[in-house]
């Protein structure tokens, strides 16, 4: 049935004016004033921006890790995605030595079919190289439409690659049209501050934060600069938290390296004092890279602003507090790293970015969609409101007033990083090409409507050249 969304404000990364949609079979197929309504369920967007879906590029949904498995699964992650204004996810396939890439594929198409409400996409791991899977990848990519890899350059002993794997993965990249993704951590700096702290009986959620120090961020950062540089090849680092591995970003931007960094809403609004709270709460701050001292906040924030840092991920990878984070009660590096972030991602950055005056509304459809749809070969189908483009649309009321919380939260985790957080501005209405997946704040979707995304290889769309047209 034909849609028609009226009286809203549309908002895309560059243009902001007050138009009506008409949306056929999924697609954005006209957008104007006066459509014949005849036919049409009409929806009235009066008051709302009507945004792109939102696109987040960073979640582990149903991912084995720290001796547990993630509480959000495809369902519940994309549901509460979906609340939260985000329309895709594109999640990390891990990867295992000595097996091959296409099983670890199949098993994240078996988690993630028949429980998605929204698309979804996958990034491949790449936790060794050798001819075996120098073989496979070409092959996978092109099968699956995966154009991205991820390399981790810390977790020593579970997912550490070594930099020969990083730099090989960033030739294979460059050859086949993948964007080369990095956890930058000095891994093994870290394993050895963590033994220290344990072995002199430090065992508190805080030293978790203590032995994960910025520099050893920035150093890892620069490292996988140098080596995009010197493979000429692409990178992304993913979840910039500090001053340290920002100016390493920026300063490869400034020689002409092709690298990109994200930051996540936890670092640009909780800081490592968290992890000092009593009675071991401290523990569900725990993820990697740590939160890091308040002053870092500025410096993010800063360089969302001025582009040096160019999108938002959620990095969702939710633990119980009881029952998950309490593995590590007696000692921090057994907490489970990571924590809910999927439903508050958008509005956070709504909130604390555009209605601060920190960021401007087109840079944060920017920030939240346009970039990801970008950088990982989904543009222009989405990440824009178009003709011809996929109807992911959110209806936001940005007037609304609200507190975060986990009892109103769609997450199947215990706790929210942000409870009690005042924010302005929520999603009415989300649709999922063209149909309704959140209408009038009730969930109306389906488990198993979210289709699986392959994409198109990095660099098909380059800023300065024309898209490629979209056909109806
Ligand atoms: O603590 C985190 N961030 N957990 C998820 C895995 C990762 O490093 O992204
Ligand atoms: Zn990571
Ligand atoms: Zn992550």
């Amino acid at each position: 049935m034909k849609k028609i969304i009226k009286n809203g404000i549309i908002v895309t990364a560059t243009d902001i004016y007050r138009a009506d949609l008409c949306i056929e079979n999924g697609i954005i197929t006209q957008i104007g004033a006066d459509f014949s309504e005849q036919g049409a369920e009409v929806t009235d967007a009066k008051g709302c921006y009507l945004f792109p879906g939102g696109i987040d590029p960073h979640t582990h949904l149903d991912m084995p890790f720290g001796g547990t498995v993630t509480k959000d699964n495809f369902e519940t992650g994309t549901m509460a995605a979906a609340f939260g204004g985000t329309t895709t996810v594109i999640d990390f396939c891990l990867t295992q030595k000595g097996k091959s890439l296409q099983s670890a594929v199949e098993t994240w198409h078996a988690k993630s079919k028949n429980k998605a409400v929204i698309d979804y996409g996958f990034h491949l791991q790449i936790v060794e190289m050798n001819e075996t899977v120098l073989k496979e990848l070409p092959k996978v990519m092109e099968e699956e439409g995966i154009t991205s890899l991820k390399v981790f350059m810390a977790y020593k002993n579970q997912f550490q690659a070594d930099d020969e794997t990083l730099f090989q993965t960033l030739i294979s990249a460059k050859e086949h049209g993948a964007l080369v993704m990095v956890h930058a951590e000095n891994g093994d700096v870290i394993d050895y501050l963590v033994k220290k702290a344990l072995a002199e009986g430090n065992t508190d959620p805080i030293y978790h934060a203590l032995t994960r120090p910025p520099e050893a961020e920035g150093e890892a950062t620069g490292r996988a600069a140098t080596l995009t540089e010197l493979a000429k090849s692409q990178l992304y680092v993913v979840h910039v938290t500090c001053a340290e591995a920002t100016r390493k970003i920026a300063e490869a931007r400034n020689k002409g390296i092709d690298i990109w960094g994200e930051t996540c809403p936890q670092y640009l609004v909780l800081d490592q004092t968290y992890l000092e709270k009593p009675d071991f709460e401290g523990a569900k701050y725990v993820w990697s890279p740590p939160l890091r001292e308040k002053w870092n906040q500025e410096v993010l924030w800063n360089a969302l602003k001025t582009g040096q840092l160019q999108t938002l991920g959620s990095d969702q990878c939710s633990f119980d507090f009881v029952g998950q984070k309490d593995l590590g009660k007696d000692d921090f590096s057994k907490i489970p790293n990571g924590g809910p972030i999927i439903e508050d991602r958008v509005c956070i950055l709504f909130s604390e970015g555009v209605k601060k005056g920190r960021i401007t509304l087109n840079q944060f459809v920017d920030l939240t969609s346009t970039r990801a749809a970008k950088l990982f070969g989904l543009y222009p189908k989405k990440g824009t409101i178009a003709i011809g483009g996929d109807a992911d649309i959110v209806i936001f009321d940005p007037t609304v007033e609200r507190i975060i919380s986990a009892e109103t939260h769609h997450m199947a985790v215990d706790y929210n990083a942000f409870e009690g957080m005042k924010i302005i501005g929520e999603p009415v209405s989300v649709l999922s090409r063209g149909e309704f997946v959140i209408r009038d704040k009730q969930f109306v979707g389906s488990p198993g409507k979210g289709q699986y995304l392959k994409r198109a290889k990095y660099g098909t769309f380059k800023e300065n050249k024309e898209s490629k047209p979209l056909t109806i």
